[in-house]
């Protein structure tokens, strides 16, 4: 198999803004698991297999090694920036008046770029936790989700684009009754929402709510996320590369489980950005883009895995009256105060 698929190839979708963007992309969280070193040279072997889009974050702690691999493969002629889609994004504790900015320049200054093309509110909340912390640690500075304090961010945002630092923006971890009363407020319209996507979590009244506003759902964890922190595991999440549909049609196309989520993903039109440090695992992830799509029955049948089932559940971020995670995600309607 060849280790190089031309990008040329590979499906794009166009923003509102007009920006192109690839069908999917590389994650790069090493979910404490992987080393900042692992990561960026997964980034490295990424661009020379023909991956353009990025997804890039603060928090993962690796924007600096990461950036010198960009440096390097723009030095070296692999690639031209304006041939990337690189996003990056805020983290919980920078949302106060000035940090956003500061936030920006110093991910800018690790990446060793002009801008990014986007920049996303990482989570709704300014709640963050001490890194590594247990699934239980709640901060007592956190609090319930304010409209005010969000839109005072995104105003920080809408600066951003202003000031050319970033091409456009999104946010991330939103839910409908959120997106419902912070919309309206925007100047500028996300582009792009990141939200957890994959077979047992297809989050279909969300996907569809941001497709008929034209912003684009990137979806986060679309193998199920196997290795992601212990603090995000429980017993009860559904495996989805063991989902008895998946690996039945898996066997069909005598593909690994993971590459099946992939197709339906990008079939279904959100943009999977798969996390992988194996060379075989993220080049068959970009060229399972290009050949043996699903079939329509095949796409049918995964729509009927679903089972709601959320892995990245965010309780750490609750606050202390919080009755449990599900008090982020305003699953009766509303906003949780
Ligand atoms: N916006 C947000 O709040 C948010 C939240 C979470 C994640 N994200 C983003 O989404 C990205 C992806 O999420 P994720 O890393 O949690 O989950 P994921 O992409 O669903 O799962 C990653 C794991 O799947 C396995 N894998 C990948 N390709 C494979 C293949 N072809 N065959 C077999 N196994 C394969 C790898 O495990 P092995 O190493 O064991 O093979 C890899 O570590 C992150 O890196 C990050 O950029 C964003």
């Amino acid at each position: 198999m060849p280790n190089f698929i031309n990008p040329e190839l590979v499906p794009k979708h166009k923003l509102y803004t007009g920006q192109k963007i690839p069908c999917i992309g590389m994650g790069t969280f090493g979910s404490d698991r992987f080393t900042p070193e692992q990561v960026s040279e997964a980034v490295g072997g990424a661009i020379r297999s023909g991956y353009r889009l990025f997804d890039c974050a603060a928090i993962y702690g690796n924007e600096d090694l990461i950036g010198g691999v960009f440096k390097d493969a723009f030095d070296k002629g692999v690639v031209r920036r304006e041939e990337l889609f690189i996003i990056s994004k805020v983290w919980n504790d920078m949302h106060e008046p000035e940090n956003v900015l500061n936030s920006i320049k110093k991910t800018l200054m690790d990446l060793q770029l002009d801008d990014v093309d986007a920049y996303v509110i990482h989570w709704p909340f300014r709640n963050y936790h001490a890194p590594g912390c247990d699934g239980d640690a709640r901060n007592p500075d956190s609090k319930p989700f304010s409209v005010d304090d969000f839109i005072a961010t995104w105003r920080q945002m809408e600066e951003l684009v202003r000031m050319g630092l970033a091409k456009t923006l999104g946010m991330s971890n939103m839910t409908i009754p959120k997106l419902e009363a912070v919309l309206p407020l925007c100047k500028i319209k996300p582009a792009l929402i990141e939200m957890e996507l994959h077979p047992s979590f297809q989050q279909e009244e969300l996907f569809n709510y941001c497709v008929e506003r034209e912003i684009l759902p990137v979806g986060f964890c679309p193998i199920g996320s196997p290795t992601r922190p212990d603090r995000d595991k429980t017993p009860d999440d559904v495996v989805d590369t063991q989902i008895p549909e998946i690996l039945e049609i898996a066997k069909v196309h005598n593909v690994h489980p993971a590459i099946i989520c992939l197709k339906w993903a990008v079939q279904r039109g959100q943009i999977p950005i798969p996390f992988s440090v194996h060379e075989n695992e993220y080049i068959s992830n970009l060229r399972s883009t290009i050949e043996a799509p699903l079939t329509d029955e095949e796409m049918a049948i995964i729509k009927s895995v679903d089972r709601n089932c959320r892995l990245i559940k965010g309780q750490v971020f609750l606050w202390e009256e919080a009755k449990g995670w599900e008090d982020l995600w305003d699953l009766d309607g509303s906003i949780t105060k």
